[in-house]
């Protein structure tokens, strides 16, 4: 019996070493955690249970029989953040650089199941080369599981990618289908192909940063929500915006309570709003004091600045907040923003967040670039986003709202109208 116990305690230690000590300082070298390291950072402390510690691939080929590591580049399982129930799954980049296999698909697509099943939030770690090349097509099915449960899991449960490493191929789809990417600074990277592959079909030169880096996915691709500077740093903001969701659509977000009181008075915002029309503002500061105790958690703060998104909370509620910014474009509508604001709509209608609209909009941005890259479509978008949502939605024109835009920035629900001045439901 010892001995059985000894071997388990063997395997274990195995297991958690991933692909060795080598392998392990590299990572660190790189300025990363690993795959372990980070669960402890970001689950509260000792609620970590583990799943399928010692599963292996079955690939035979490329040598590949003997070389299984137990866990199979993905460690999975369940824990608490702040004391409410997530799934997760960590990959595991010292192992054959986190490469996808089917097994450990069969990994993550069971902790999906499960968040599923009992209502709770998936979060992925995502540090992954992709399909695993000696796997071939069983790695390709290994993946077509895991989109079809993002999809299925979609406006159910909260899904949220944080991306940690090289992240090629495959292992950028699936994050795509979550609700929110995160990056990490000059460690991660996202791309469908590497500059390799690039250099090669287009003749273009770029390097990974350029192509997929944190910069690029928060600036111009807009695929990424936000960038930390490094995984701790990630993995503490991660806990932080977990704070704002509820566990799945049929819950309602977690109250957090507030000495703010709501019959707070910020006469600053009686000034904020110039007279004039075409002299700007900034809405930031208008949102700031208008959320308890000026905490707003924004995303997408450098894509598409004309538009402002985030999560804030009123009287102790989350609240979702969409925002025109003067400063940017003056505040106009265009593809981008319509895009950035729609999708974030849309996620608050799903999970049951009140939608808060600061409207100061002199229309849609005109021209043949927007037309010709499909305006209409993408601002009907938003038009649809907010005509179908269902919780509820508070409009607040802080100064005016002009043309088509006026309609699109949630006109038809209980818009409390100011023409000239900053008038906020705080401050009344
Ligand atoms: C198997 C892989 C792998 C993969 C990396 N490794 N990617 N093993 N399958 N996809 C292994 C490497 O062989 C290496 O093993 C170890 O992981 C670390 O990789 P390095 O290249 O040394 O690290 P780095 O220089 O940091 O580069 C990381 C990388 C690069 C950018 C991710 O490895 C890379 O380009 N990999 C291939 C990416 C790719 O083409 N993926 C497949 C996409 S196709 P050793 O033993 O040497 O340490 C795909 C299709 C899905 O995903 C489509 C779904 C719709």
């Amino acid at each position: 019996m010892h001995d059985i116990i000894q071997q388990l305690e063997d395997k274990r230690a195995k297991a958690r070493l991933g692909g060795g000590e080598k392998r392990i300082a590299a990572q660190h070298g790189k300025g990363k955690l690993t795959a372990r390291e980070r669960l402890e950072l970001l689950l509260d402390e000792g609620t970590f249970e583990e799943w399928d510690m010692f599963v292996e691939h079955r690939c035979a080929d490329f040598g590949m029989a003997d070389n299984k590591i137990p866990g199979d580049g993905v460690v999975t399982g369940y824990g608490m953040i702040n004391g409410r129930l997530v799934f997760v799954f960590s990959q595991d980049f010292t192992v054959f650089g986190g490469a996808l296999s089917e097994a450990h698909a069969e990994k993550i697509c069971k902790v999906m199941d499960q968040a599923m099943k009992v209502g709770a939030p998936v979060i992925g770690l995502n540090d992954s080369g992709g399909a695993r090349i000696q796997e071939g097509v069983a790695s390709l099915g290994g993946y077509a599981e895991v989109f079809q449960r993002n999809v299925l899991a979609s406006g159910v449960v909260p899904q949220i990618s944080m991306i940690m490493g090289p992240c090629a191929g495959g292992a950028v789809y699936s994050p795509a289908m979550t609700d929110f990417i995160f990056m990490v600074k000059d460690s991660s990277y996202m791309f469908v192909t590497g500059p390799e592959v690039v250099k090669t079909v287009t003749h273009e030169e770029v390097s990974a940063e350029e192509l997929g880096g944190a910069g690029t996915h928060t600036t111009k691709s807009g695929v990424a929500d936000l960038a930390f500077e490094n995984d701790v740093d990630a993995l503490l903001m991660l806990r932080r915006l977990f704070n704002y969701l509820p566990l799945n659509n049929r819950e309602k977000p977690p109250v957090r309570r507030s000495d703010d009181p709501a019959e707070r008075l910020d006469l600053s915002l009686d000034t904020l709003v110039p007279d004039n029309p075409n002299k700007p503002y900034d809405m930031k500061e208008l949102i700031v004091k208008t959320v308890d105790d000026g905490d707003f958690f924004e995303l997408q703060p450098d894509y598409a600045k004309n538009i402002v998104i985030g999560f804030g909370r009123m009287e102790g509620q989350t609240v979702g907040i969409v925002a025109n910014q003067p400063l940017v474009l003056a505040g106009c509508l265009d593809i981008k923003s319509s895009i950035k604001a729609a999708r974030f709509v849309r996620f608050c209608d799903a999970f049951n967040i009140p939608v808060l609209t600061f409207v100061d909009v002199p229309g849609f941005m005109p021209g043949t670039s927007q037309e010709y890259g499909g305006i209409i479509k993408h601002g009907a978008k938003l038009l649809y986003a907010y005509a179908e949502c269902t919780v509820p939605k508070i409009t607040v024109i802080t100064r005016k709202a002009y043309g088509g835009a006026y309609d699109v920035m949630s006109s038809s629900t209980c818009a409390a109208t100011s023409t000239s001045r900053g008038l906020m439901p705080r401050s009344r």
